[in-house]
């Protein structure tokens, strides 16, 4: 777990400077629910656990440092992900790959992806739920919800 500490250290640092305390609030309440609720998923589907928090630190990035709009922040957040994950030299560039793409597609909750993007989506769901579980969802998110708790149980 020796590179999630490190992009750990780095995302909560830069947490640590927003100054608009809702956002840095909601940044590392976020990025904790949708950490935790990968662990679960990752495990219980075989996808590489690491990488999988790995994904979950940086998922957002954008939104909360940059605070861009919500359309542009998958794809925003990929490129500060590739960027930051390069400059550590401590990944390979297929690890890289895989984690900036399930970045990028996070948002595209009705398309079925890479299975860490699929853990990425199911947790993001999941994390949302925990935060507020009065929240209206949608049928897909339903659906990513139920089919997220179940695969938890096995
Ligand atoms: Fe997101």
């Amino acid at each position: 777990m020796q590179k999630y500490e490190v992009v750990k250290d780095y995302v909560y640092s830069q947490f640590a400077k927003i100054s608009y305390e809702p956002l840095k609030t909601a940044a590392y309440t976020h990025t904790a629910m949708v950490d935790a609720s990968i662990t679960l998923l990752a495990i219980s589907r075989n996808v590489r656990v690491e990488r999988a928090k790995i994904c979950a630190l940086l998922h957002d990035y954008a939104q909360f440092v940059d605070n861009c709009p919500h359309d542009q922040h998958a794809k925003l957040s990929s490129l500060y992900a590739c960027n930051f994950l390069k400059s550590t030299e401590l990944f390979k560039v297929n690890e890289i790959d895989d984690i900036c793409y399930a970045i990028q597609m996070h948002s595209h909750k009705e398309q079925f992806d890479s299975p860490l993007c699929e853990v990425l989506k199911d947790a993001d769901v999941l994390a949302r739920f925990l935060e507020n579980p009065e929240k209206k969802l949608s049928e897909i998110e339903t659906k990513r919800l139920l089919k997220a708790t179940s695969d938890i149980q096995k």
